[in-house]
């Protein structure tokens, strides 16, 4: 099966170039190959026309150099005033016009939209959310402004609004106007069950935030950390990415403890409080080390025990939820080790589109333990399998998640909710106008750093991606069914096992 898995690396950057118009296809096929490929071993019968298929080629390059005009942080005539620099180019030209399909999971915008979709947005709607919002961002001619309404944890809102001025620098001219709310914190705020049924009070407002789950209307996007979290000391994506990759080649995966390796702070949610009676002691080994994370110590010890990139050690990593989603997920996939993924409530923009033995093995809430032991003894007994699932999900958090993509993502969202507006954005009468100037050049020294990292420094040379189509219901369906049936598979191995043993 690993014999497989190779030739489909090798081969797709060739087909890539020899059938750009039929790539969708091609990839479709290989990638239900490969699924196909490692459903076989598993004994799973073949699910067909799923919307699994993903289009993993927008983060290659084409190879050709453009000779870029860059525009660096220039903080010299402005960090007095505090104004925005006019030099920046506000329209961008495009010299590629053949443009390349987004990755699958964009699909999902339409989804997140479609609660709109018939009604369009209101000024009104707008207006009713803002008691559940933090900020309100609008861009007008391109320009931002935010109005804040409520103080964020730490730096979330921050770089989340210096993200969507990066990517108004890598498109100038191209986002349109728009007025959005944006709500920074964990949980999920606009709930189906207060807008259905006869005491419906009216139609729900639109929410931006960072995650969702089946029971809200939250619309998902980013999060903060694509371009840092300097509390923490976790670098922009892009850069952390890169320590990773760096950082997993130290230990080779044969050569990892056999074990699930975990550490993060559990007093964040019951269910990683549960989780800690897993850990190995004098009764049970139920294959994974637990480690709690104790920030005000890490703060107070410079991170030298938090290093992201120091943390490729096991040759399985287990993803839980913190109080929701967990903006933890790509790091730990990022290892090249198996992650183990305890059953998520809550998705981010990109994870709606992963599945279950292709980009990670599943565990039960209720059986964690028991689940772990048995994945670990798995895939300790067939280490190519094993292998393939961990090189498979950090594939798709270097390709799925290339800034490219991440930007590409948030462009086609706000682009598609654009389209919803039945009314022309005007600037509110608090907002203040932001631009990168006006974040960064008076900012305290890491934010500042991580700012001028992340920085978008010239426009895009070729045009986003392009947005495929809506799922149709029955492909949502489908993908949920088969999820459901992979991860139910798992199971009756695993309580087969444990009634011999
Ligand atoms: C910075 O901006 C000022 C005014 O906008 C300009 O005169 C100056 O040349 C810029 N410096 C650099 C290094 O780009
Ligand atoms: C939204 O409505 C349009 C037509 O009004 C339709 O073509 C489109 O498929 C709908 N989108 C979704 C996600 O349902
Ligand atoms: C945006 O551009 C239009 C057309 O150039 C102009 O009429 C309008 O005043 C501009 N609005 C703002 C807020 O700059
Ligand atoms: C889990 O067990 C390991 C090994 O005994 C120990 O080093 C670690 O501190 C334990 N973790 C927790 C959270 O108790
Ligand atoms: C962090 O570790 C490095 C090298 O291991 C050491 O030189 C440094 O003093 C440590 N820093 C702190 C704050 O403990
Ligand atoms: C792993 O291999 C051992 C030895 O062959 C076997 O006893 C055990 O059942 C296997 N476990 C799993 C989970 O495949």
């Amino acid at each position: 099966m690993a014999e497989h898995v190779k030739l489909f690396h090798c081969a797709w950057p060739y087909a890539l170039k020899g059938l750009v118009s039929t790539t969708v296809t091609v990839l479709l096929f290989f990638s239900l190959f490969v699924f196909a490929a490692l459903l076989n071993w598993m004994d799973i019968p073949i699910i067909r026309g799923t919307p699994f298929g993903q289009a993993i080629f927008t983060s290659i390059s084409s190879g050709v150099h453009h000779e870029r005009i860059e525009y660096p942080l220039n903080c010299s005539e402005h960090v007095v005033d505090l104004t925005c620099s006019d030099n920046y180019p506000s329209m961008f030209e495009p010299e590629e016009s053949n443009t390349e399909a987004c990755p699958d999971y964009f699909r999902w915008i339409h989804e997140d939209l479609k609660q709109w979709n018939s009604s369009g947005i209101t000024k009104d709607m707008i207006e009713r959310g803002i008691p559940s919002a933090d900020n309100r961002l609008v861009i007008i001619n391109g320009s931002a402004y935010v109005e804040k309404y409520k103080p964020s944890y730490q730096t979330r809102d921050v770089f989340t609004i210096w993200g969507i001025l990066q990517l108004l620098r890598l498109y100038p001219g191209k986002v349109p106007d728009l007025d959005l709310l944006f709500y920074t914190g964990d949980n999920t705020v606009i709930m189906k069950r207060d807008y259905n049924g006869p005491n419906a009070a009216s139609t729900p407002p639109p929410l931006f935030h960072y995650c969702g789950e089946a029971a809200a209307l939250d619309i998902v996007f980013p999060d903060w950390t694509f371009w840092g979290w300097a509390e923490v000391n976790i670098m922009p994506w892009e850069q952390m990415l890169r320590a990773i990759k760096k950082g997993r080649e130290r230990i080779k995966w044969e050569d990892r403890e056999p074990y699930a390796f975990w550490k993060g702070n559990p007093y964040v949610a019951a269910d990683r409080v549960d989780f800690l009676k897993c850990n190995l002691s004098d009764k049970n080994d139920w294959n994974v080390r637990l480690y709690k994370q104790d920030w005000n110590k890490e703060v107070a010890e410079g991170f030298n025990h938090s290093r992201l990139e120091d943390q490729c050690t096991h040759r399985y990593k287990v993803y839980i939820e913190g109080a929701t989603w967990s903006v933890s997920e790509k790091y730990i996939m990022a290892c090249d080790s198996v992650t183990l993924m305890v059953k998520p409530i809550y998705y981010d923009f990109f994870s709606r589109s992963m599945v279950p033995m292709q980009h990670f093995w599943p565990i039960s809430r209720e059986n964690k333990c028991r689940d772990i032991k048995f994945a670990v003894e798995w895939g300790n007994n067939r280490t190519h399998e094993a292998q393939a699932i961990g090189r498979a999900g950090s594939k798709y958090t270097e390709e799925m998640l290339s800034m490219r993509n991440v930007y590409d993502y948030m462009f086609h969202l706000l682009n598609e909710y654009s389209k919803l507006l039945k009314f022309k954005p005007m600037i509110p009468p608090n907002a203040r106008r932001v631009c990168s100037e006006t974040m960064a050049c008076s900012n305290k020294d890491l934010w500042k750093e991580f700012m001028v990292q992340s920085m978008v420094k010239s426009p895009s040379d070729k045009l986003p991606c392009t947005l495929p189509p809506p799922y149709d219901l029955q492909a949502i369906q489908a993908s949920l069914d088969a999820r459901e049936r992979i991860a139910k598979q798992v199971e009756k191995w695993e309580t087969e096992y444990f009634e011999k043993n």
